[in-house]
């Protein structure tokens, strides 16, 4: 992720799924080395208290804007599409909820806001091969996962291909065919 922030130099970073803040933070780190008024917003179905308490008080704080609310909610869709609308370059990170349907919803309302050079990228793709019981008591799974809505997404558009330079050098990842790259606006 650091390669490809750095690389497409985002004005705007969208990550849904926050939890306790990590990657937020992470894309705020190099939003602040790059400069601008770049920031990131970050949506969740639920910010705790303790979550949002922390990330208000970060040094960092300044690069990021909470929205709590579901991912595919029209109300959060629409502050996004504000917040993107002035923006040229928007990274977009999908890391919420995994089943198939949230994650084809997901693709659908966000991928008009990445435009060609930049990077759409769906995490935990790798649940498709991970056993049952490293899952647990999830509503994903094998044949219902971030993979399986790429797939569908990859077989409808040509906008996107998986980016398999970045395949190639991770060698290991979570996101495996969730590189994605924008060719085409
Ligand atoms: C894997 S965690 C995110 C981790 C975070 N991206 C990081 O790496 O630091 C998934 C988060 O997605 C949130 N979530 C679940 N369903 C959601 C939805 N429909 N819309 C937005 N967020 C959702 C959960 O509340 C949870 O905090």
């Amino acid at each position: 992720m650091q390669e490809i922030i750095w690389a497409t130099r985002p004005d705007l970073i969208i990550e849904t799924g926050v939890a306790h803040g990590g990657s937020v933070v992470f894309s705020a780190s190099l939003l602040e080395l790059m400069g601008g008024d770049r920031q990131v917003v970050g949506i969740d179905v639920e910010i705790r208290p303790h979550n949002r308490a922390a990330l208000e008080q970060h040094p960092l704080a300044h690069r990021i804007r909470l929205i709590e609310g579901s991912s595919t909610a029209p109300s959060v869709l629409a502050q996004v599409q504000s917040l993107a609308a002035n923006k040229s370059r928007v990274l977009v990170l999908l890391d919420s909820n995994h089943t198939c349907e949230h994650v084809r919803q997901e693709l659908r309302l966000y991928s008009p806001l990445v435009k060609k050079g930049s990077y759409l990228v769906v995490f935990d793709t790798d649940i498709e091969h991970l056993p049952a019981d490293l899952i647990g008591n999830r509503p994903w799974g094998k044949g219902n996962n971030p993979m399986t809505a790429v797939k569908e997404f990859l077989g409808k558009t040509d906008r996107f291909v998986v980016d398999e330079e970045m395949e190639a050098k991770l060698l290991i990842t979570v996101a495996p065919c969730g590189y994605l790259k924008c060719v085409k606006d």
